[in-house]
């Protein structure tokens, strides 16, 4: 489960100051598949970051199973969010000098686990999502969709229980863009991992159960859908991005 209370963000630019986001209320509970949506510079990655204690809010909270992350001293929010966060961006941010397999590797070692543990698990992520034979490539030898694919593995090294995902499909056409859905959407379903994924696509949008759409900082519509109207988002959606 995560809870954000009241949360705000300023940003500073020389003289003037500059509200993102102006009171954020929200409850995702564990295992749920949430999209953000919203204009260009209505704070979605703003928020995420927030939400992953990449970045302090102004005011307010957000806790995570219980705890409240922006109460943490800077070494044990980062401890806590190696453990309990995996992070995926538009732009892979692979490191590429390293392999595939050292890739997803990197989160486990920088924990100190066993490399016996690490190679285990480097082995069954790289099943997981599919890209046996591929474990010796360096990333500027992968399709995009193939990177992303490493990056979420990546995410997943630590077992956590949240992926946070700015706009995971938006450097991807949309044969591959499916391929990186389908894999978040297995991993919410057989997993019950929390997904909270910003996107500008109605297509990403729709494997969500539910879709939050920020404006000018602040929530302006949050759609939910029960099990068998999830037309009903999408035409929900549809009409936001009319207005
Ligand atoms: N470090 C920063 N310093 C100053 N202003 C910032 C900073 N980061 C973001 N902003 C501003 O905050 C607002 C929200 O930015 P944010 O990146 O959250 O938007 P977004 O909804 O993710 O947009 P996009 O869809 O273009 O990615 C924007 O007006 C942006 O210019
Ligand atoms: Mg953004």
């Amino acid at each position: 489960m995560i809870t954000v209370k009241n949360l705000t963000k300023w940003y500073q630019t020389g003289e003037t100051s500059f509200q993102v986001l102006k009171g954020i209320d929200l409850e995702i509970a564990q295992g749920e598949f949430v999209a953000v949506m919203g204009p260009s510079g209505s704070g979605k990655s703003t928020l995420l970051n927030l939400l992953g204690g990449l970045d302090t809010p102004d005011s307010g909270e957000v806790s995570i199973g219980g705890k409240s992350i922006h109460d943490l001293q800077e070494r044990e929010r980062t401890l806590f969010r190696r453990k309990n966060v995996g992070f995926v961006f538009q732009n892979y941010q692979l490191l590429p000098a390293m392999t595939v397999e050292e890739n997803i590797a990197f989160p486990m070692e920088a924990e100190g686990l066993p490399k016996s543990v690490v190679k285990a698990t480097v082995s069954s992520l790289v099943k997981a999502v599919h890209l046996q034979g591929k474990e010796g490539n360096f990333p500027s030898q992968l399709s995009g969709g193939q990177q992303q694919r490493v990056s979420i593995a990546r995410a997943l090294a630590m077992k956590p229980s949240v992926i946070l995902a700015d706009e995971p499909t938006g450097n991807l056409d949309r044969k591959t863009g499916t391929e990186v859905l389908d894999l978040l959407l297995s991993l919410q379903q057989q997993d019950r991992l929390t997904i909270i994924m910003v996107t500008h696509d109605v297509f990403s949008a729709s494997y969500a159960d539910r879709i939050i759409f920020l404006r000018d900082g602040v929530i302006e519509m949050d759609i939910k859908h029960k099990e068998g109207d999830k037309h009903d988002v999408l035409a929900g959606i549809l009409a936001l991005l009319n207005t």
